[in-house]
């Protein structure tokens, strides 16, 4: 480049990273990169000897005028920030800034009640990986390679013989395999779950479940009765009541659905339980004796009832929420409503 031109260059360079400098420290650093002993202009000046002897006098000249305004500005920039008052680092008489601590989300809220009423019962906490092997999720829980009740749970694989669980299920056989032959077994297990469900106001392809399993000597239905009707009295209040309907699972027998009194309409019947006067909240029964065998207990020694609930479900009746996907869709003024609030 001409020589003219790249000192004219500098110049405006230099000029209006000078015109921007914050602070000491960056006009200082500035002045070095210019006009230090390794600076650019100073380069360019130290090299003028080196030209054709008709240029050198319009170069220096050019030169040594570049000089004289960065130096300028130099000053000036100096001057300017010394005029300015030194902000105080700390201004004791601000107002305070607000701070927004956010909301629980209510699946939290509902599912740490949940797991505060078992805790109260006596049950600890236990978790599984999302990420299951199909024996856990399925084979292991008696649902065989060709059963229809894998379809109804149709998971995502994500490689040979692993699947997103579609269920907390798997987490009793994981607990009783590592604590068998110990008693009581005595366990609450919450976590995400996965199905192939395209969504809908009652549906998400992920969603969360609560586990429960109790396995000692004796344990009869009447056992899972009282702690059902105890565990919906301290979510839902002393009035309601449960009842039990004969179903099917692959993993407990005998199996039942089980029903709580809708908290709408008392059991008159409305349109929120279908007429129904009660509301499904769960599944539960009787542990299957192989699944037993596979977590290593006796099904000779020892019985135990289980059960699964659906924390979403749980939380659209305990709020009276409509449609399932409101809470996913980070609305806050919708998130906010619950009581959550950290403080
Ligand atoms: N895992 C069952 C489901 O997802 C629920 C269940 C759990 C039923 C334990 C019985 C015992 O539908």
């Amino acid at each position: 480049m001409d020589p003219k031109g790249e000192i004219s260059e500098i110049r405006e360079r230099a000029l209006s990273e000078i015109a921007s400098a914050q602070d000491e420290e960056e006009i200082e650093s500035l002045r070095i990169a210019y006009l230090g002993r390794e600076g650019r202009l100073t380069m360019i000046l130290r090299s003028i000897g080196g030209l054709p002897e008709n240029r050198r006098a319009e170069v220096g000249k050019e030169a040594n005028a570049a000089k004289k305004a960065i130096e300028d500005a130099l000053k000036d920039a100096q001057e300017a920030l010394a005029q300015q008052p030194r902000k105080p680092s700390l201004d004791v008489t601000a107002p305070g800034v607000p701070v927004n601590l956010g909301t629980r989300h209510p699946l939290r809220l509902v599912l740490d009640e949940v797991l505060d009423i078992f805790v109260a019962m006596g049950y600890s906490i236990a978790e599984g990986p999302e990420v299951e092997e199909e024996w856990y999720n399925f084979t292991g829980l008696n649902i065989p390679e060709d059963h229809p009740a894998r379809d109804m749970q149709d998971s995502y694989y994500v490689g040979q013989d692993l699947v997103l669980r579609s269920q907390t299920s798997p987490i009793q056989l994981r607990y009783m395999q590592t604590h068998a032959p110990r008693l009581p077994v005595r366990i609450v297990g919450p976590g995400r779950t996965y199905r192939r469900d395209t969504e809908d106001p009652s549906h998400s392809p992920v969603f969360h479940q609560c586990e429960a399993l109790l396995v000692d000597k004796g344990v009869h239905m009447g056992n899972l009765r009282g702690t059902l009707t105890e565990f919906a009295r301290r979510l839902f209040g002393d009035a309601v009541n449960v009842r039990f309907r004969p179903s099917y699972f692959p993993f407990t027998e005998p199996s039942a659905e089980v029903d709580v009194t809708c908290t709408n309409c008392w059991e008159r019947g409305c349109s929120t339980c279908g007429g129904q006067g009660f509301m499904e909240i769960l599944g539960a029964g009787m542990v299957h004796p192989r699944v037993l065998e596979n977590g290593g207990y006796s099904p000779d020694d020892v019985s135990g009832f289980a059960f699964g609930m659906g924390i979403e479900r749980l939380a659209m009746i305990k709020f009276g929420i409509s449609d399932l996907r409101s809470l996913y869709r980070n609305d806050l003024r919708f998130l906010r409503q619950f009581g959550g609030r950290l403080r």
